[in-house]
């Protein structure tokens, strides 16, 4: 596992992007598993300006870890509205090549697709953040390490922490598909990125604590390529 402490949020963009730019240089047909929150947005902004002078999408596939139960892609708190706001319609991918969960529909099917869909779109890479309690895509504490596609009933803590997004907190859509740990884990590399105070418990709990479902980040130890990006508040509770 490699941990990188970064100064400032720039610079903790600019190396977890450096991860992804090598993977797409080197591979344009390259599948890059992407995640949603306020995190990679700096990631999302440099692959954009990279895009418009010199590197392509137009063969690569992204697949997104989650969205909420009930949101249409043209909700603006859709995971989907998203990442078309903050990536994709600012680099040359074309649409069909970008994958996020239905939110609409029947569930339980969408599952399954999103299942299938993954089975023949083997990730390079998987972005990720994580949340306060320890959370990646939206699988919550206590999700099993060998779950796959699944609907979720969020946690209050996840409730709370997202509500900044919305106009009330009674917005917040209280269910969500996610992508399950399993199918994270089968990614070929998993690069992490965290910042602030707020997530230093839950960085030093994945990364040092017990490798087991009450922390749903720590199964990263039991990954073989990881690489941690994290500010120095984020990286304030680690003992090495
Ligand atoms: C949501 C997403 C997660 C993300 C988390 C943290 O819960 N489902 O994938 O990691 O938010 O988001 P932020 O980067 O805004 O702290």
């Amino acid at each position: 596992m490699k941990i990188f402490i970064a100064k400032d949020y720039e610079e903790l963009s600019t190396i977890a992007y450096g991860y992804i730019k090598d993977i797409v240089k080197s591979n344009p047909r390259a599948v890059l598993g992407l995640a949603t929150g306020s995190t990679p947005l700096g990631i999302y902004r440099l692959m954009a300006e990279d895009c418009a002078q010199k590197i392509s999408y137009k063969e690569i596939r992204t697949v997104n870890l989650d969205e909420y139960v009930g949101l249409s892609a043209t909700h603006d708190q859709s995971y989907r509205y998203f990442m078309q706001t903050n990536l994709f319609n600012k680099i040359d991918i074309p649409l069909q090549n970008t994958f996020v969960p239905d939110g609409t529909g029947d569930p339980v099917a969408e599952c399954r697709r999103y299942d299938a869909l993954l089975d023949t779109l083997p990730r390079d890479i998987q972005l990720l953040g994580i949340g306060t309690n320890g959370h990646i895509a939206f699988n919550e504490p206590g999700t099993p390490f060998e779950s796959r596609t699944h609907t979720v009933t969020l946690n209050q803590s996840t409730i709370d922490a997202n509500a900044r997004f919305f106009q009330s907190i009674n917005e917040v859509p209280r269910r969500a598909i996610t992508m399950g740990i399993k199918d994270i884990m089968a990614a070929k590399r998993l690069l992490l990125v965290a910042t602030g105070t707020n997530k230093a418990d839950a960085i030093a709990k994945a990364l040092k604590g017990k490798s087991d479902p009450s922390c749903p980040a720590s199964v990263l130890q039991q990954h073989n390529d990881v690489v941690i990006v994290l500010d120095q508040g984020a990286a304030s509770k680690l003992v090495f």
